[in-house]
């Protein structure tokens, strides 16, 4: 259980973690999760296992987004953590340090189109410096995005997403940031007709509305009317990318190459923050002309660099890849007889390899949820469309544990199915 987690702080109970953080942290959002029925504080942690404070035990197929892709806590990544901070720590951001390098290298040689490497600490800040680098490299300002598209929440990356998150902050700026339907590519196309756009920017799959996918030639034909029109196309691959489709980067098989490719969430390991816009030779010209034009002491630090370097190595193995290809395939193959079982209550199937979205129309997702955090597994909602559970399996998955994902996933549709006849 949880009593180290906590009494490390002093607090003798869940409840006291509570009202704390409602009090100091996020009232808003502790009460959130008491109220939609996932009372979860984190307590351990390992593999793709977490225990809630006072015992209960769930499988993460929320994984943050993919930050815990290779599971929690990873032996091999902890190790290289903890061997990488007896002589390194952040380091000052201003040098080369043989991590970065050895990063930036295999990331630019991993990804048709890259040239250069930029890090940063979260996604949001790679989206940032995805945008500022079409800017530069166009001279031009406005942006595209897609409705519901989720970028983060730094000055640029939030302009591009919903209202929700801009509008309260006075960041919204209709003027140079337009959006358009997803999977509308005369939209997309007349969005970019006055040749006055810097970039377009997709997600590969879009997380946070769903992962409704992108209809066949759908990207091709962005990345098409991108390159007649002199605008650049950002693929934002910090939930898709990483080995989560059965591809490093999901957005190859759809046959674009990205002139900006930006990944996250999974290159930290889930141990060390660290994210990373791969720039191509035109975007990444600013390099060259001024290489203190964007920068930021985390972005790139020498322990993320260790832990990234490590991530992306387990993520090529060849055992890594042929794991994932038989998830895939489990994966599908248990959803299918699911909705064979229950076309009512599970509506739709959504899946890319193992970034998957669970349609359930007429009750919505978050009933779902709940049921399977009390079944022992936890899945999040898509917070830009409620009726899709995001479900988000982990790389390293056995197939034990997956059989285990699928009995719970069966055992809480059925019950809320019959709970809404
Ligand atoms: C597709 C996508 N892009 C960017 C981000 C922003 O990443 P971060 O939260 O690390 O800033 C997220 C976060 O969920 C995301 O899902």
């Amino acid at each position: 259980m949880g009593i180290e987690q906590l009494s490390m702080y002093g607090y003798a109970s869940k409840a006291e973690v509570l009202a704390d953080a409602r009090r100091y942290w996020n009232p808003d959002k502790t009460s959130f999760w008491q109220d939609e029925g996932v009372p979860l504080v984190i307590g351990e942690r390992s593999g793709y296992r977490l225990t809630d404070v006072d015992g209960h035990e769930v499988i993460d197929v929320h994984l943050n987004g993919g930050t815990y892709n290779l599971g929690h806590r990873n032996p091999e990544l902890v190790d290289t953590l903890t061997r990488a901070a007896q002589y390194l720590d952040i380091g000052n951001h201003h040098f080369p340090t043989p991590g970065r390098a050895a990063l930036a290298r295999r990331l630019v040689e991993a990804t048709p189109g890259a040239d250069k490497a930029v890090f940063g600490s979260s996604g949001a800040e790679a989206v940032d410096v995805a945008l500022k680098s079409a800017r530069y490299a166009t001279g031009r300002r406005k942006v595209v995005s897609v409705m519901k598209a989720y970028h983060g929440h730094t000055g640029l990356a939030v302009a591009t997403g919903d209202s929700r998150f801009s509008q309260l902050f006075r960041s919204d700026n209709p003027a140079e940031f337009v959006q358009v339907p997803f999977n509308d590519l005369d939209a997309m196309a007349s969005a970019l007709a006055g040749e006055d756009i810097a970039a377009v920017i997709m997600e590969t799959v879009p997380a946070t509305y769903g992962f409704p996918l992108p209809e066949p030639g759908y990207l091709a034909g962005v990345k098409q009317v991108c390159q007649t029109t002199g605008t650049l196309y950002i693929a934002d691959e910090v939930q898709t990318g990483l080995g989560r489709t059965g591809e490093l980067w999901g957005v190859y098989a759809e046959g674009v190459t990205p002139d900006i490719l930006v990944t996250g969430k999974g290159l930290s390991g889930g141990l060390y923050p660290i994210s990373a816009a791969l720039l191509g030779t035109a975007a990444g010209g600013w390099l060259e002309q001024d290489g203190f034009a964007h920068m930021a002491t985390f972005g790139g630090a020498e322990l993320g660099c260790a832990v990234a370097v490590k991530v992306l190595e387990i993520t090529q193995r060849s055992d890594t890849r042929e794991n994932v290809r038989r998830r895939i395939g489990q994966f599908a193959a248990g959803l299918a007889d699911l909705r064979a079982e229950l076309p009512h209550a599970l509506t739709g199937i959504r899946q890319k390899g193992l970034v998957i979205g669970l349609e359930f129309g007429a009750t919505g997702a978050k009933p779902v949820m709940a049921e399977l955090y009390r079944q022992g597994v936890w899945a999040i909602f898509s917070t830009l469309d409620p009726a899709v559970l995001q479900f988000k399996p982990g790389l390293l998955l056995t197939e034990r544990e997956t059989d285990k994902i699928l009995a719970r996933l069966r055992d809480a549709v059925r019950k809320v199915a019959a709970a809404h006849v």
